[in-house]
């Protein structure tokens, strides 16, 4: 299929749920020898929300997904593909089945990605695959993380940057491009700078066979090498997204990456040159939801009004793999 007989496509609706339980700085320091005054200058979170034990995160993918549906104005049965992008998906299996069953999307087909902080990209750019080329017409992407599940509360390194969140978007096939441009990388040789491992430990089965049984491994990370890795690759991708996309920095109206550090976003704006308010920001509240941080920004822009239908919008994720990349969109539903 040549480009030009491709479907443009559309982000039409935004939506989001995190837990009620808030962690704060303060009540952290309470848990592990850390404080207000170290966390929030280095990272600029002050507060992360926690999911309780008896819910899962089925729960909170399906009430982001649910709720974006609805805004979207369809149905479930409207859906035709869920992605849900995660890396702490209670079932190994993959969670996204569950979800279908739950929302009633009964004629999607569904499935997990895995790509950590950058999922919400990487299952936009894999979900918009399908609607371009004509296979489907409409898209759930949904990105949840817990990684409340996945930290050693006893590591003051890792447990104050990480909070618990659900964000969805809906694709639709229309007539005016939406989407307007990727750019996707990877890096195996830096797997080892942020880590969320089974490790097999072994076990004996007979007298000559012995097989590996895992063990869930907590989160590790070189945080200095990441931070570092996301100021020299991040304003890369997304000039190379904004070059594929025929648009300039200084047309973007709102600037969505990953929330892993405020000081990380300062950098990158400094270095595109971009005044930082066009990078928003909503890791004081949320911490580092992981691929659920992408969205999250994104609807407290939508919500506030700050980012309305036409506008220009440009998604960065960059994390564990390594993996990073970057999407440029004109937002909302674009053909009514
Ligand atoms: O989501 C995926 C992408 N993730 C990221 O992009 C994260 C990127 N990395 C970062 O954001 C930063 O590296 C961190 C915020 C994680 C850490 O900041 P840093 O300035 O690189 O701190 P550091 O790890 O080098 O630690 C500096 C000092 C150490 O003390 P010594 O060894 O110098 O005496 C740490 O032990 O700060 C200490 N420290 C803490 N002190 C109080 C580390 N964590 C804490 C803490 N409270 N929570």
């Amino acid at each position: 299929m040549t480009s030009s007989a491709l479907k443009p496509v559309q982000l039409v609706s935004v939506a989001t749920a995190v837990p009620d339980c808030v962690l704060s700085n303060d009540e952290l320091g309470q848990v592990v020898d850390t404080s207000d005054e170290w966390i929030f200058p280095r990272t600029g979170i002050r507060e992360r929300r926690i999911l309780p034990p008896d819910r899962s995160l089925v729960d909170l993918a399906t009430a982001a997904g649910r709720e974006a549906i609805a805004r979207a104005q369809l149905d479930p049965m409207d859906i035709d593909i869920v992605i849900l992008a995660t890396s702490t998906a209670s079932e190994r299996f993959g969670s996204a089945g569950a979800i279908q069953g739950v929302l009633g999307a009964k004629r999607a087909v569904a499935f997990d990605l895995t790509a950590a902080c950058t999922g919400f990209v990487f299952a936009v750019a894999t979900a918009a695959q399908f609607l371009q080329t004509g296979c489907y017409r409409r898209a759930l992407v949904i990105a949840a993380d817990v990684l409340s599940r996945t930290v050693d509360w006893s590591d003051r390194r890792t447990c104050v940057l990480f909070g618990d969140g659900a964000g969805a978007v809906v694709l639709e096939a229309g007539q005016t491009a939406g989407l307007l441009g990727m750019e996707l990388r990877s890096d195996g040789t830096g797997c080892d700078l942020l880590t969320l491992r089974n490790e097999a430990e072994p076990h004996q089965l007979t007298d000559s066979i012995q097989v590996g049984q895992y063990r869930n491994q907590f989160i590790a990370m070189n945080g200095r090498e990441v931070y570092k890795f996301a100021v020299r690759e991040v304003p890369e991708v997304l000039e190379k997204t904004l070059f594929h996309s025929g648009l300039e920095a200084k047309e973007v109206d709102g600037f969505f990456l990953h929330q892993a550090n405020q000081r990380i976003l300062d950098a990158i704006a400094a270095r595109m040159d971009v005044p930082v308010e066009r990078f928003a920001s909503v890791m004081d509240r949320f911490g580092n939801t992981s691929a659920a941080s992408i969205p999250l920004a994104l609807a407290d822009w939508v919500e506030r009004g700050e980012l309305t239908v036409g506008q220009l919008a440009v998604a960065a994720g960059f994390g564990a793999g390594l993996t990073w990349g970057a999407i440029a969109f004109r937002w909302g539903r674009l053909d009514d």
